[in-house]
């Protein structure tokens, strides 16, 4: 049995939440530590209950009277993969509208609210909810940076024996997730059809999405390559950062960029198995500045982030706003990243208070008074 890593950042972040709203919904990608975060919080409480949804008896002890059940319920109600049963949102909703609510419900699912049909809106206002991600670099320790961008960030593969164990385990989560998670999910597109695309996506990791180039590829319609991106993104496996444009008299690029999300599904899809292949492969430094990127994003939430670029080719990998300062990011795969043309240019037209380049080395250095390099390892505790 493998020791648990704590996730006390992410925990107190549920627990904040479990306080200020009768219902919280966890979501993020399978297998990303829903569960045993949501049994983490439930330690620290009585009186709980847990459903697992994805199991007949649970769902049997649902399904008859799941109003009466519900509505009775006090202390902490876990309700696991409730994506499987989405007629549970309407059963909750006036139940989170009752003056006190006797209980807490935590809810847990691995689709987003868009791909589970007749969901999204549902609990709108009355439910907060937290992506959860695989392990970040504050979880692991610093001294495994390495470790968590070759292997990614889902638990078992980042915590299994070796490296084969490891890549083992990410070839069988993508065969279980294309020929078992999406069909549950209600989506007929045939598993091998997805995993085409999925391939076919690794290559275009951390570049700006062309539906039509992939949809020729495909020898499909840009329609069609728009619901594949559409699925994998609502299941956390895609990132899709949208494009930050502004009134600055330049064409800007208005298309999103589009990312695996983890960097060990990524080098499991390009047959990328040990560091050294790593990096002597084209996409080493797309890899990293996905995996930074990731990093980041952990640090500074995704909700106001966009990346930046004009039709001429200035661009900057991540721009965040962070309490009310425009902070920019740039993730740079090299022994000693400089200053560029491309960084000035995004430092004058977006008016950033600072830009950060990361890398992986091991000191920081600035570049300007306003632009800094530094450690990857700095992001986690980075106060811009
Ligand atoms: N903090 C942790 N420390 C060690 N192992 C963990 C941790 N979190 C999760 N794991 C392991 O990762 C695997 C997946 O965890 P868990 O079942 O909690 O994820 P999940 O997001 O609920 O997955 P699913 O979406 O498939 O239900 C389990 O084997 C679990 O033991
Ligand atoms: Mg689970």
């Amino acid at each position: 049995m493998i020791d648990e890593v704590a996730r006390n950042r992410l925990l107190d972040e549920v627990t904040v939440r479990l306080a200020e709203s009768p219902v919280t919904i966890l979501l993020g990608a399978r297998q990303t530590g829903k569960t045993t975060l949501a049994r983490m919080a439930a330690r620290q409480r009585d009186l709980v209950r847990f459903f697992d949804l994805e199991v007949a008896a649970d769902r049997m002890a649902l399904a008859a009277t799941p109003e009466k059940i519900l509505s009775e319920a006090t202390g902490l109600v876990v309700l696991d993969e409730v994506q499987r049963v989405p007629s549970l949102f309407e059963v909750l909703r006036p139940l989170a509208d009752r003056p006190d609510v006797p209980a807490r419900f935590l809810l847990l699912g691995s689709a987003s609210p868009d791909l589970v049909r007749g969901t999204s809106e549902t609990l709108a206002g009355r439910a907060l909810v937290l992506h959860i991600p695989g392990f970040t670099l504050e979880e692991v320790g610093l001294q495994r940076q390495n470790d968590l961008w070759l292997r990614g960030a889902f638990p078992r593969s980042f915590l299994a024996a070796d490296e084969a164990a490891s890549l083992r385990w990410r070839e069988s989560f993508i065969d279980s997730f294309l020929e078992r998670d999406i069909p549950k999910l209600g989506i007929r597109t045939p598993a091998e059809t997805l995993r085409r695309f999925w391939n076919m996506l690794c290559h275009f990791h951390g570049q700006i999405w062309n539906a039509s180039e992939l949809a020729r590829s495909l020898a499909a319609n840009e329609k069609t390559a728009r619901h594949y991106l559409d699925i994998l993104a609502g299941a956390y496996m895609v990132r899709v950062l949208p494009a930050w444009h502004e009134n600055i008299g330049k064409r800007q690029v208005k298309s999103s960029k589009v990312y695996l999300r983890d960097s060990g599904l990524l080098h499991a899809m390009l047959d990328i198995r040990t560091r050294a292949q790593l990096e002597s492969h084209p996409r080493y430094g797309a890899s990293w500045e996905g995996f930074a990127l990731e990093q980041t994003l952990a640090r500074f939430g995704d909700r106001h982030a966009w990346f930046w670029a004009t039709q001429r080719g200035a661009e900057l990998d991540l721009m965040v706003l962070h309490e009310g300062r425009r902070i920019g990011f740039e993730f740079k795969c090299s022994d000693a990243p400089g200053m560029t043309r491309s960084l000035g240019i995004a430092l004058t037209d977006l008016k950033l208070d600072r830009v950060f380049v990361v890398y992986p080395g091991t000191t920081g250095y600035p570049l300007s008074d306003r632009v800094e390099v530094i450690p990857l390892s700095e992001i986690p505790t980075l106060k811009p």
